[in-house]
């Protein structure tokens, strides 16, 4: 990323969530604050996100982030009940869970490259959306500084498990920030959770799979954000060795948990992009 510039894909999967309420039912992700944290600064553009049914590749996108946040949300209620109390949030771009925390002990903290991170909170006041007492933002560049000393000026308890959610980064990062910041979840208590998101890579795909991956690869490297990293799924679970219970979702899996009995087109297209939880 850019140093000074806040990140156009937040904005991008933001502009999609939010279109996502407005437009498909029922809604796989239910998020009352994805259009106000948009505002009028963005309705705009709002209005103009594709929702074509005939664009397949538009489609499963939408499909696979409301999916990917769904998924999140739902292994952090399994981590709450289970007793965690701390949701980290890393890349947490415009999410929107901080602001409507239904569970009263859990303190939240939201890790994001710092000009991301002032762009959401300029955002938030200017559309009136309150920051609960449980929230602690903590900027990092996962490429420059460490996440370990960040979260523990930010108050986070290194003696209680958290959970983690790590959604559209991977792709981003190089190698050495990916492991680093992986080897920081690792080394956290056992009852600790983490779920993310990753690309196979291009030549894992089938290949009329491999024209959706350069466009949307194309799209990223003009907003300034290249993708730098994918995984096929015995690479990532070699990276994860440390955690258990280890869960990799295709999209065949995702479609039949999240997008069956649906009267629309909504689902997932492809088998690019798959949802990955582990525990520690
Ligand atoms: C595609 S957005 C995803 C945002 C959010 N997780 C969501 O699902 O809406 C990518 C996020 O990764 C963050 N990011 C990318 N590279 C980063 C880095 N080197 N350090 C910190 N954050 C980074 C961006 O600031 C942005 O918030």
């Amino acid at each position: 990323m850019e140093q000074a510039i806040p990140s156009r894909t937040a904005l991008s999967v933001a502009l999609r969530r939010a279109a996502h309420q407005l437009h498909d039912s029922p809604v796989v992700f239910a998020d009352p604050i994805a259009v106000a944290i948009l505002g009028a600064t963005y309705a705009e553009e709002l209005g103009r996100t594709p929702l074509r049914l005939d664009r397949p590749f538009s489609i499963g996108l939408r499909a696979f982030l409301v999916a990917r946040s769904r998924y999140a949300e739902d292994n952090l209620r399994r981590a709450v009940a289970s007793g965690v109390d701390q949701y980290v949030l890393l890349g947490a771009g415009l999410d929107t869970f901080a602001y409507r925390n239904p569970y009263a002990k859990l303190r939240v903290f939201e890790v994001d490259h710092p000009a991301t991170q002032q762009w959401k909170r300029e955002l938030l006041q200017r559309n009136g959306i309150a920051i609960p007492d449980s929230l602690t933002y903590a900027p990092v560049d996962f490429e420059r500084q460490s996440l370990s000393t960040q979260l523990r000026t930010a108050g986070f308890n290194y003696g209680a498990p958290a959970f983690f959610a790590w959604l559209g980064v991977v792709p981003y990062l190089t190698l050495e920030a990916f492991r680093a910041t992986l080897g920081f979840i690792s080394a956290q208590p056992a009852g600790s959770g983490l779920t993310l998101d990753y690309g196979q890579p291009r030549d894992a795909l089938p290949i009329i799979e491999r024209l959706a991956h350069d466009s949307l690869a194309s799209r990223v490297e003009r907003a300034g954000e290249p993708f730098r990293l994918f995984f096929t799924p015995p690479e990532i679970a070699a990276e994860l060795s440390r955690f258990h219970s280890l869960e990799d979702l295709g999209a065949a899996e995702i479609n039949a948990r999240y997008f069956s009995e649906r009267s629309d087109q909504l689902a997932i297209r492809g088998t690019a992009g798959r949802l990955l939880s582990a525990w520690l």
